[in-house]
């Protein structure tokens, strides 16, 4: 059994592999896999697709599911923490699918459980699980995640999706990207950090208009107005890009698709719902058979084959006990003092900021 908290914990060769788990659970439906285990869903941030394409898959895989859509309703509302919540979980259920507003809370979760946790979203640091739906509809789309040039335009500084998939993207070769965004919400300097060490060519743009004959994938985001702190900025940029026809067709590939992690709020016009580029309600769909995969993993009732396992972190405790990164799960969970070093320098161990 093995908790699903980031992208970065898998190689490519993994990775291909689960979408080919996910594909054949597609095709040869396995209505036992997980026959009476019970799956929690603890979604602490509003959800329409995971939530429920998580308790979707669950029910086609012999599960059974309980959890919540809101904190609301919980004891959370009574001053308990996220600790004693999951302490008291783990008894209840064989595995924990969370979503939660702070960065690095997926990771703290892992740590602390004694049954493995699935990453649903945590605050605008990863969503392992978008990604790889994101990743299974590019390859059946386009065939090949190997040789592609993707767009992401929107949030990039809050858009978990973008951080995942960009992360993703750069394990496999020939990958170029634009980050399309205003600056005050361009990629983090975490992300471009570890393009800058692969020698993954990307470039930092305000506009995509230039750049649409070359890409293989757009990729849109919702502007996310619960993130920023401040709301005169949202204000500004919150209308910043809105692709529709007139702009789309005739100025890109034939092959080019269009995805989002939805929900949209007015980036993509209607208008191209029905065209062949608009691919994201079928990627959503996509969600399913790649949930149904990992939760198979996350129980031991998939295996898949590990070439090696990705750790070249040194994780050492360290007296700095508050991140910088003021929606980092330390700051409002008692934690370990961690920090990861890499080349020389520190990173919180929850959220991955740099810490000096
Ligand atoms: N893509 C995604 O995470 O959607 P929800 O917020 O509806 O789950």
């Amino acid at each position: 059994m093995s908790s699903i908290i980031s992208i970065k914990n898998f190689t490519k060769n993994e990775i291909l592999e689960i979408l080919n788990k996910a594909n054949s659970l597609k095709n040869f439906p396995q209505q036992n896999l997980i026959e009476n285990k019970i799956v929690a869903t603890l979604f602490f941030e509003p959800s329409t697709r995971t939530r429920l394409s998580f308790t979707s898959a669950s029910f086609k895989i012999g599960g059974k599911v309980l959890g919540f859509d809101s904190p609301d309703a919980t004891s959370l509302k009574k001053g308990e923490s996220l600790r004693d919540t999951i302490k008291v979980i783990e008894g209840y259920s064989d595995v924990i699918i969370m979503r939660h507003l702070r960065d690095g809370a997926a990771k703290f979760a892992k740590d602390i459980s004694t049954v493995p946790i699935i990453n649903a979203g945590d605050g605008s640091n990863e969503h392992p699980s978008q990604t790889l739906l994101d990743l299974y509809t590019i390859k059946d789309k386009l065939k090949n995640i190997d040789n592609l040039t993707t767009a992401f335009v929107g949030d990039l500084k809050y858009g978990r999706t973008v951080h995942s998939l960009t992360e993703a993207l750069s394990k496999f070769s020939g990958q170029k990207f634009y980050f399309i965004a205003p600056d005050e919400i361009q990629i983090p300097s975490e992300i471009r950090k570890i393009l800058d060490s692969k020698n993954i060519p990307y470039e930092l743009l305000s506009d995509y208009k230039a750049i649409l004959k070359e890409v293989d994938v757009l990729y849109m985001t919702r502007i996310q107005r619960e993130r920023f702190e401040n709301p005169d900025l949202y204000e500004r940029v919150k209308n910043s890009f809105e692709i529709s026809k007139n702009i789309i067709l005739g100025n890109c590939k034939e092959s080019m698709i269009i995805l989002h992690p939805l929900p949209r709020v007015n980036e993509i016009n209607i208008d191209l719902d029905d065209t062949k580029h608009a691919v994201y309600f079928e990627q959503a769909k996509n969600g399913v058979q790649i949930r149904e995969a990992m939760i198979g993993i996350a129980l031991g009732k998939i295996n898949i084959h590990s070439s090696k396992k990705i750790n070249d972190d040194t994780v050492i405790n360290n007296d700095v006990s508050l991140c910088p990164n003021k929606n980092c799960i330390t700051n409002f969970e008692k934690t370990d003092n961690k920090v990861v070093i890499k080349n020389n320098e520190q990173f919180c161990y929850y959220c991955g900021k740099k810490i000096n």
